[in-house]
């Protein structure tokens, strides 16, 4: 039994994924049924610490979510305690001033003995800075992108492949039978874990990701050659974050308070315009969007994200503070949260799945 915890609180950080009800039901049963612990919310990430709205979240508030969308806490990606916005000078770029000790001062006066994060990168670099101030935290890691450094695995992923696979499936029959391109833009930001898992599940023709850049006359190509072999159209799946060789990325929105400002997006129609030019084969571009991050979890990652609350609180129990559940080689583990921050876990070029991919005639862009 661990004396030091009598009261933790709980935050959501970051965009928001299909499981993160489920983990805060994992954190706050286990919590209270195990240890007898008290749970309290933080609402909106760590805008809840800076701004000291924190309350005390009842068993009744934490069951029956398992299966709901979104978080029942709220989320924020603009609240970086180190790196806060507090205004905007005369020209209207914002002012950002360190709030770290603000944020401790109401993790102090609430009596938390320990705060789970639950997050992505970002929430877990902030997580970082408030254990140099002297905070207790526990880290779960969420995300769609599953790009967070250290885990195989992050809940939220799982869901969001089957949307994505769900989604190029559909368009697969309209394609065929009007005979075109179409280019399916999933998200990701740097990472192309989402549309290459949902690329190969779907049976995509051309696989595009950030870590491979392509090159325009290879899809060209490959849209030719299956016109040779009697296939009229082609499917694309293609990451927010795809570049072509030697080019950068497509920005879609720069969000000036946010310390992660750049937001990615609007490479599909891009590259619509410029096969259709080149090939003369009609195209069309699907942006899916914060579809692919909404409704209930899958069945996977409801045990995953379940899985995962219930380590973190078995992290505090054994006085592990401070440290991120991960999962490596199928197995929970958990590495110090400060070796993920500021960090991202991209796509090996050489990864086997992207070998697995070539195997089964994609082109990869390149
Ligand atoms: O990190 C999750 C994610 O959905 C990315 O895939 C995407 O680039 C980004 O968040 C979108 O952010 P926002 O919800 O702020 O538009």
């Amino acid at each position: 039994m661990n004396n030091d915890i009598k009261r933790i609180g709980v935050l959501t950080g970051g965009g928001d994924c299909p499981g993160i009800n489920a983990v805060i039901r994992a954190v706050t049963k286990t919590a209270m049924n195990d240890y007898g612990w008290e749970c309290y919310g933080i609402r909106d990430g760590f805008l809840g610490l800076i701004e000291n709205n924190i309350q005390p979240l009842a068993w009744d508030q934490c069951s029956n979510i398992l299966t709901r969308g979104g978080t029942i806490l709220g989320t924020s990606n603009k609240a970086n305690p180190s790196r806060f916005a507090v205004g905007k000078d005369k020209d209207g770029e914002p002012i950002w001033k360190d709030v770290r000790e603000q944020a401790m001062k109401h993790y102090r006066e609430h009596d938390l003995d320990a705060v789970v994060v639950i997050g992505g990168d970002g929430t877990m670099s902030c997580a970082a800075t408030m254990i140099e101030m002297g905070g207790r935290f526990v880290g779960v890691p969420k995300t769609i992108d599953n790009d967070i450094m250290s885990s195989d695995l992050t809940f939220g992923f799982q869901t969001a492949v089957e949307i994505a696979t769900d989604a190029l499936d559909r368009v697969h029959t309209t394609a065929a039978s009007h005979h075109r391109i179409i280019l399916v833009e999933l998200m990701g930001r740097n990472a192309g874990w989402l549309t290459l898992n949902a690329g190969i599940a779907s049976g995509s023709d051309v696989i595009l990701i950030p870590e491979i850049p392509y090159d325009i006359d290879k899809i060209v190509a490959k849209c030719y050659d299956r016109k040779l072999h009697g296939k009229h159209f082609t499917i694309i799946a293609i990451s927010e974050g795809a570049k072509p060789v030697g080019g950068v990325q497509t920005i879609k929105r720069r969000i000036a308070d946010s310390p992660d400002a750049i937001r990615l997006g609007g490479v599909a129609h891009v590259l619509r315009d410029e096969l259709e030019e080149l090939t003369h084969i009609e195209s069309r571009a699907v942006v899916l969007g914060h579809v692919q991050r909404g409704g209930s979890p899958c069945a996977d990652d409801r045990v995953l994200a379940t899985r995962f609350g219930h380590a973190a609180i078995e992290l505090l129990a054994n006085k592990q503070y401070n440290e991120l559940v991960v999962m490596q080689n199928a197995q929970l583990g958990h590495v110090p949260i400060d070796s993920v921050a500021n960090q991202q876990r991209l796509v090996n070029p050489d990864d086997e799945l992207v070998a697995v991919a070539r195997s089964v005639g994609t082109c990869m862009g390149d």
